[in-house]
């Protein structure tokens, strides 16, 4: 293991959507000391930290995305107690902790938003995005919740608008006002303090909004959201400074980390954000909208490595709380071929994975087929055009039995039928399973710090079905070649790999090295090789 090691960067990060992970009290949601009885599972996948989504009180209006008080656990998920028993077991494995902060808005339940719509001259009252109607009498601009409609809502008892960028249930605070940074800062410092290893942060580049409230130019040819140029709403310039004040409280807690959730915007954006006076890391979630093609993601990776360069460290994103899984995205059916080919990318690349539950047990979304059914206000709101986000959302599969093993009575959210023979304990046993795949690549990443820490080079320059690259450091090579395609591909092999003896680091298909033939390697249909040689 190398003495250089740094969690965030050399690491893996594992997302859990708490209410669906582990019930740990059988009340038919996932809790924290749920997530606590199944830390030896984490170790045994070989991660390197949790990022849990939102623990706090919340009325779940957007289940947990909007909160009601910061420095609370929601009781559904435990106690204070139990979050201080889940960050002292997951220390005491070697593994780090990560909160979600959603500080772009707040639940109109919070305490804050309460004061503030009590009344005009109340202390609270510019903590939140207050205006008066235009001189027309209707909303103040034109600007848009991302969640449908104006993004204004009218306030019979004060008699003003407050902006929501999201749901009316969630106000948007006032980042102008810098008490509201002053709070939020300290309440930052609250969780560091008890041991918190790092934030992802939601939005944050919508959290301050132009002073001067200019209508956005509106787009042609869309709709909604969409039908605007989103300038006077979203990446403020008044956002770095916050940035740095958040990146200086980071920078005194050695070791701690911040990724940025951004917001509607080009990729460009999302890696200007990253620097040793803002964040850590962002998302590039172009990178998840690819189609399963070679090209694609080369694509996609080459602008963020040309982006980022080597001051920069990326990181990698398949599957979150947000879209469709990556096995329901790509794949009709149960075969788990192409995710391990995407397994083996994300692992393999220059950059931090991220891995979302269930993920590394191809666990595909539920169907969505009765809007009675549906949890996720968005897709209530939307239905039948968008059905929302609860497919994504589903129950971990532990096991064969009921429900799942997540919990002894009825989840809050079904699981989906393929339990039976989807499910961690079958694919323990087998060792041809996605899950070994992924234990088995995040094993290979950790003892191998080429994987970890090596620049990134690509090795085919117009891939259609085959994505291969080298990882490189003073001392050693590997070569990744992964086969998107299900018939045979040839790899030509340039003359500098050709000359050096390479050994077999991993394959799906072989065990022994392959032969160069004229140059060329073939690989098996959906092969992941890996070849490492050292200098
Ligand atoms: C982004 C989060 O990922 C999403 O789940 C949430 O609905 C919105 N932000 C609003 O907080």
């Amino acid at each position: 293991m190398d003495k250089d090691f740094l969690w965030w960067r050399d690491g893996v990060i594992y997302q859990i959507y708490p209410r669906s992970f582990k019930d740990g009290n059988n009340d038919g949601i996932g809790d924290l000391a749920g997530i606590t009885q199944k830390l030896d599972y984490l170790v045994d996948l070989g991660i390197d930290a949790i990022w849990l989504s939102p623990i706090y009180l919340s009325p779940d209006f957007d289940f947990g995305y909007d909160v009601a008080d910061y420095q609370r656990i929601d009781p559904k998920f435990g106690t204070m107690d139990d979050f201080e028993n889940l960050l002292q077991n997951a220390h005491s494995r070697g593994i780090r902790l990560i909160m979600d902060l959603v500080l772009n808005h707040t639940s109109n339940q919070h305490l804050w938003f309460q004061q503030s719509s009590s009344s005009k001259d109340n202390p609270y009252r510019d903590w939140y995005i207050w205006r008066d109607k235009s001189k027309s009498g209707g909303v103040p601009n034109n600007w848009q919740s991302r969640f449908g409609g104006s993004g204004w809502e009218w306030d019979e008892k004060t008699q003003q608008y407050y902006f929501h960028l999201f749901f009316k249930e969630q106000p948007d605070l006032n980042w102008n006002n810098p008490k509201v940074h002053s709070a939020i800062l300290e309440m930052i410092e609250f969780w560091l303090q008890k041991g918190v290893d790092g934030f992802r942060l939601d939005v944050f580049n919508a959290y301050f909004k132009s002073q001067r409230f200019e209508n956005n130019p509106v787009k042609l040819g869309l709709a909604g959201f969409d039908r605007y140029q989103h300038l006077y709403d979203i990446n403020q310039p008044e956002m770095l400074s916050f940035l740095s004040k958040l990146r200086i409280l980071l920078n005194s807690y050695p070791e701690s980390y911040s990724a940025g959730e951004t917001f509607e915007t080009s990729t460009q954006m999302v890696a200007s954000y990253i620097s040793e006076n803002s964040l850590h890391a962002t998302f590039d979630f172009s990178f998840m909208k690819n189609r399963f093609k070679a090209d694609g993601f080369y694509k996609s990776i080459q602008n963020w490595e040309s982006l980022l360069q080597d001051k920069k460290w990326p990181n990698y994103v398949l599957n979150n709380h947000d879209v469709p899984r990556s096995a329901t995205r790509y794949i009709r059916g149960e075969k788990d071929d192409r995710l391990k080919i995407l397994a083996a990318m994300l692992l393999t690349l220059r950059g931090t994975p991220f891995v979302y539950y269930g993920e590394e047990i191809g666990m595909r979304d539920i169907p969505v087929t009765r809007k009675s059914d549906v949890k996720d206000p968005v897709g209530k709101h939307y239905w039948p055009f968008y059905k929302g986000r609860d497919g994504c959302r589903s129950p971990m599969q532990w096991e064969e039995t009921q429900y799942g093993g997540f919990s002894d009575v009825e989840p809050w959210m079904p699981v989906h039928e393929n339990f039976v023979f989807r499910n961690v304990k079958s694919q323990l046993e087998n060792p041809d399973s996605l899950l070994n795949t992924y234990r088995k690549l995040i094993e290979i990443r950790k003892n191998t710090i080429a994987l970890q820490k090596g620049m990134y080079l690509p090795l085919t320059f117009e891939p259609k079905r085959l994505l291969a690259y080298m990882r490189k450091t003073s001392d050693h090579e590997v070569v990744v070649a992964l086969n998107f395609s299900n018939r045979r591909v040839g790899f030509v092999v340039s003359f500098s790999i050709l000359n050096q003896n390479w050994s077999l680091l991993y394959s799906n298909k072989r065990d022994q090295k392959p032969k160069i033939i004229d140059r060329k390697i073939t690989l098996e249909p959906n092969e992941i090789l890996l070849l490492e040689h050292r200098l």
